[in-house]
């Protein structure tokens, strides 16, 4: 069986006291209703070692947005796996499309990000997707196959259960415009058709998360679909009413 996971992005959103209070309700929340769904919470670095607390009196994990490609050193401003990992974190998010557009990251950086936050013990949610010029040319298939071929596929198979994919179509993430079920569905079956001819021992049991305008109206019926294990929330995690009916919704 699949791990149903729902993770909220927080990106570059809410103070240290809207992130503490926000992550408070949703432990509090958590403690209460122990959903089956793992629920994963993504602040900004300065805030993963104040949530460390709650996240150790709760049932959440903690993931950073990115690391560093390197180990440690002089690189003003990067934030390395070790540092993630030893402020609490369990997960790391790596290449976002946001990170891929505003920070030009291209497929051999995010290789050695994932290796670094491997060597770390940290676990990786990989994010692909394409964008509307890829979809409206019909070459949104081989986008995501580029892709995974180019980062995944390079990672050695012991790894592969260290590891998430977030599927989230570009046009899709913060516009509210949803991927219909169907186009969701869709590409989720052939990444795990991608993975099953790579890695076939770990085709069922990889999660492959939906990301890009999820909320709690569409996320009952996103979850649904069969290869869709959960989502990467972004707007809809910053408010503890929603984020919690689409923890619901996973189950
Ligand atoms: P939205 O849910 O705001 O569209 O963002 C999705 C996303 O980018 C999550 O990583």
């Amino acid at each position: 069986m699949r791990k149903k996971i729902v993770a909220g992005n927080w990106k570059m959103n809410l103070s240290l006291s809207d992130a503490l209070e926000l992550s408070s309700e949703v432990s509090h929340y958590l403690t209460k209703s122990k959903p089956a769904c793992e629920v994963i919470l993504a602040p900004s670095f300065t805030f993963l070692s104040a949530l460390k607390s709650i996240k150790e009196k709760s049932c959440f994990l903690l993931s950073a947005q990115d690391c560093s490609a390197a180990a440690s050193g002089a690189f003003t401003g990067e934030v390395s796996a070790m540092q993630i990992k030893s402020s609490g974190a369990d997960y790391v998010i790596i290449g976002h499309s946001e990170r891929r557009k505003y920070h030009h990251e291209g497929n051999e950086l995010l290789l050695e990000k994932i290796h670094r936050a491997l060597a770390e013990n940290l676990n990786v949610i990989f994010c692909c997707g394409e964008t509307i010029e890829d979809r409206n040319s019909g070459h949104h298939f081989e986008t995501v196959q580029e892709q995974l071929t180019r980062v995944i596929f390079k990672i050695h198979e012991s790894s592969i259960s260290k590891l998430t994919i977030a599927y989230e179509p570009v046009w899709a993430i913060g516009t509210g415009v949803t991927a219909s079920d169907n186009q969701a569905q869709e590409m989720h079956a052939f990444i795990r058709l991608l993975i099953q001819e790579k890695f076939p021992d770990h085709a069922d049991t990889m999660s492959i998360l939906y990301g890009g305008s999820c909320n709690e109206k569409n996320a009952a019926a996103l979850f649904s679909c069969p290869d869709i294990d959960g989502g990467l929330i972004g707007g809809a995690s910053l408010k503890a009413d929603s984020f919690i009916e689409i923890i619901q919704a996973a189950g």
